[in-house]
């Protein structure tokens, strides 16, 4: 089993990188391909820019890595309700070569946020784009409220919240077998 790792962020202090490699942690003999969408970076997406140049080296890059992998695990950072600029702009040059792209690919999907909602309103746009637009199978979903107090030293510390997340990782491992066997 292969999985593609991403967090929707290209902060280096990012809370949902440090949300997305916890989840890696609890997932045993699997290959996951761990990418900061910073080694991503391209000109904004524009269709004349496509229709003159083709697609950056780094859209074909990025779409490969999507048809090798079998899942994918995403943690969505929120700007003003919707995804990042950075991760945004990824999608739409991915989308370009292929829409829809995710097909027959099982998504655990993450969001988290300092405040209260947990990234809710990225969580809702991630739903509906992953899922329905690109056609992703989101086998599982979990928003992490108030990050900097529920999670410390890289452990969770509300166990009901670790409680949740542990379950939805294993709903998606459990996915994951499921193609295997
Ligand atoms: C431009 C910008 C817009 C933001 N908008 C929201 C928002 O709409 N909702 C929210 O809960 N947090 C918002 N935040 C706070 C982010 O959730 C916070 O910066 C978080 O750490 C981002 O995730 P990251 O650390 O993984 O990059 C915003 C932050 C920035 C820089």
């Amino acid at each position: 089993m292969k999985i593609l790792a991403f967090a929707g962020s290209n902060s280096k202090n990012s809370i949902n990188k440090q949300l997305l490699n916890y989840t890696l942690g609890q997932l045993e003999n699997t290959e996951i391909d761990l990418v900061d969408i910073n080694d991503f970076e391209m000109p904004i997406y524009s269709i004349d820019r496509q229709l003159e140049s083709g697609f950056p080296q780094l859209a074909e890059d990025f779409y490969k890595k999507i048809k090798e992998a079998d899942g994918l695990v995403i943690s969505l950072a929120e700007h003003n309700g919707n995804f990042t600029v950075a991760l945004k702009n990824i999608l739409d040059w991915v989308s370009r070569i292929e829409m829809p792209y995710l097909k027959d690919k099982k998504i655990l999907l993450l969001s988290t946020s300092p405040g209260s909602y947990g990234g809710g309103n990225v969580m809702e746009v991630g739903l509906k784009y992953f899922g329905m637009f690109a056609s992703g199978e989101i086998v599982a979903s979990a928003t992490f409220p108030f990050f900097n107090d529920n999670f410390q030293n890289n452990e969770i510390v509300n166990d009901e919240l670790k409680n949740t997340i542990l379950e939805k990782i294993t709903t998606f491992k459990n996915s994951l077998s499921e193609i295997e066997a």
